[in-house]
């Protein structure tokens, strides 16, 4: 059975791009294989963030997934921080990729370019490694993430490669996977930017009052013209509105587009707001369940002990192969 494994970095609110992009879809490709899900609370650290703010975004991501219906009895969900395996195999890996191959990573460029170039951390700029190791770690073959996150899934593979020419077959081949519409959800006020944590305007927030996020949906930014097409170059709103529609209600644009032929932006929009608050209805309860259920703490300590047993096993099989002497023989 293949390795499944992805993650998500608890920095900020949740926003339907990461609903739909990755939780949605997680939760369906579950028993496809061993699947391990994780909360990257030390990736959050390498920009700064407030300890409290942390602390509760880590919980809320374990409820997320759960209320999503990820199955803690299938689905080995953990925190990264609890697992050390993950902070041991990043030191160890950071000799196997190169200082201009990470400076060259569009997320690193995006970040540190709007900060004081005296203050970038170093965890920021080593970040790939870290998200390389947790990778590895699992054997995982099939990374699920949006379209976003592709290239840091790439730089994985140049360091597998590189590493396992050196020391034979060590670490496992993994690959993107995306959704095949969603993997980019655009911001409603500019829908030529990516939806992110970071950006209050055009999100929708998982946390948002449903009326909100209803009333997001209804203004969020369109294109001149009245028909709903799929035209991502010159109506990238509609595309935008149209993604999230079909990712929702799973249809294709064509079928979109015969749905709305002779209805305008208004009814279109009406519909795109119901689709949102009918999924998101049951799915907002059912975190508010978990919340009070006190199941996330349970769920997060099993899912330690679990992936705690697989990655020490591929972090000893990584020191033997690099020489690293073994004085447990
Ligand atoms: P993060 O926390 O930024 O995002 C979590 C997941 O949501 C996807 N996503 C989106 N999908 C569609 N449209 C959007 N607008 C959108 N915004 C975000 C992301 O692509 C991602 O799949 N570095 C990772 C976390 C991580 C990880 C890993 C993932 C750490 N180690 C190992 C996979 C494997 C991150 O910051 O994702």
């Amino acid at each position: 059975m293949d390795k499944i494994l992805s993650g998500i970095k608890p920095t900020g609110k949740l926003t339907l791009g990461n609903y739909i992009g990755a939780i949605k879809n997680f939760s369906k490709i579950q028993y496809e294989g061993e699947t391990f899900l994780f909360i990257a609370d030390l990736h959050a650290l390498t920009l700064p963030i407030d300890p409290v703010e942390l602390s509760n975004n880590s919980r809320d991501i374990c409820a997320y997934y759960l209320a999503a219906g990820l199955d803690p009895k299938h689905t080995t969900i953990f925190l990264q921080s609890t697992v050390c395996e993950h902070s041991e195999m990043a030191i160890i890996l950071q000799n196997y990729l190169y200082m201009g191959e990470l400076s060259r990573m569009t997320q690193f460029k995006d970040k540190s370019q709007k900060m004081d170039q005296n203050a970038i951390g170093l965890g920021l700029f080593a970040y790939p490694v870290l998200m390389a190791g947790d990778i590895v770690l699992y054997d995982a073959k099939r990374v699920p993430v949006g379209e976003d996150q592709g290239q840091h899934v790439e730089i994985t593979r140049d360091l597998v490669k590189r590493f396992n020419h050196r020391y034979g077959d060590v670490l496992v081949m993994p690959k993107a996977e995306m959704v095949k519409v969603g993997a980019r959800i655009m911001s409603l006020s500019d829908p030529t930017k990516k939806m992110s944590k970071s950006d209050p305007k055009g999100d929708i927030f998982l946390s948002d009052d449903l009326a909100v996020m209803r009333k997001k949906i209804m203004s969020a930014v369109t294109d001149t013209g009245h028909e709903v097409k799929y035209d991502v170059e010159n109506k990238p709103g509609i595309s935008n509105l149209m993604t999230i529609y079909g990712a929702l209600k799973n249809k294709s644009f064509d079928e979109i587009e015969k749905e709305f032929e002779g209805k305008g932006y208004g009814d279109f929009k009406r519909a795109v707001a119901d689709a949102v608050v009918e999924e998101m209805e049951p799915f907002k309860a059912r975190y508010n369940e978990v919340i009070a259920s006190g199941l996330v703490d349970q769920v997060l300590q099993e899912g330690a002990i679990r992936a705690k047993a697989v990655a020490s096993k591929t972090l000893e099989r990584v020191k033997r192969a690099v020489g690293l002497y073994n004085i447990n023989k």
